[in-house]
């Protein structure tokens, strides 16, 4: 098995030639993903940021960064996130507390996570908890993804420092085209916002795009 490293304990396996996203991690299977020695599947289908890396997009995340992640549903994600920021933190709001008790059982074996329960159109509310972050990495499916967004990064976006917003055109506007939507969203992001990229995470997830922005 080949082994090629393109982010901090993020790899591309070739497996008699097919290739496989994974983080390296000493933990077990949280979902249900594979595990091949060290390392675990990190599914494109499971997961926007895996989708995003795939297409060969890879944001400079560094091991000790801070990270506020919103919408961490059961920790999917947020799970290869805690594998790349080993020596970092991540803050994790969910709202909905189905998602969140499984979520939990990841928390308590992470040192690195810190799970919030919470709404994050209300920052002030988890804001005695959450330190000045290095990024902001947002996937809410939520008809205010773009003010819930500003509202964290007011809080808690350090200078300079940078934003991941997965954006589903259809929670936003069921009727408009896509297209139309990711439009609006990137010019009202541009007024606050340095937007460094827009890239579009078909055939993973449709009508969806990763937006990057730095403050
Ligand atoms: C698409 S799922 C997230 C999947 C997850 N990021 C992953 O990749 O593993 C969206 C999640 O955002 C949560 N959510 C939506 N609006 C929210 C809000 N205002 N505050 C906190 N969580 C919210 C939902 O409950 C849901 O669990």
């Amino acid at each position: 098995m080949k082994v090629k490293e393109v982010l901090h304990n993020v790899v591309l396996l070739d497996r008699n030639g097919r290739k496989i996203l994974a983080t390296k991690s000493r933990y077990a299977p949280h979902y249900g993903e594979k595990k091949y020695g060290e390392f675990r599947e990190w599914m494109a289908s499971r997961s926007k940021l895996a989708a995003l890396i795939l297409k060969e997009y890879v944001p400079e995340i560094k091991e000790d960064w801070k990270i506020l992640y919103l919408g961490a549903a059961s920790g999917t994600t947020v799970s290869h996130f805690a594998d790349i920021v080993e020596k970092g933190v991540i803050f994790a709001v969910e709202y909905s507390a189905k998602p969140f008790s499984k979520f939990l059982e990841l928390a308590m074996e992470r040192k690195n996570i810190i799970p919030i329960l919470a709404n994050a159109l209300q920052p002030w509310k988890y804001s005695g908890i959450v330190d000045k972050v290095d990024m902001i990495y947002q996937d809410v499916a939520h008809p205010e993804q773009v003010e819930i967004f500003e509202r964290n990064a007011d809080f808690f976006l350090k200078k300079r420092g940078e934003g991941l917003i997965m954006v589903k055109a259809r929670s936003i506007d069921s009727t408009a085209e896509p297209k139309e939507v990711f439009t609006r969203v990137k010019q009202r992001l541009k007024s606050k916002f340095r937007v460094l990229a827009v890239i579009d995470l078909e055939p993973y997830h449709k009508d969806h795009v990763a937006i990057h922005i730095q403050r």
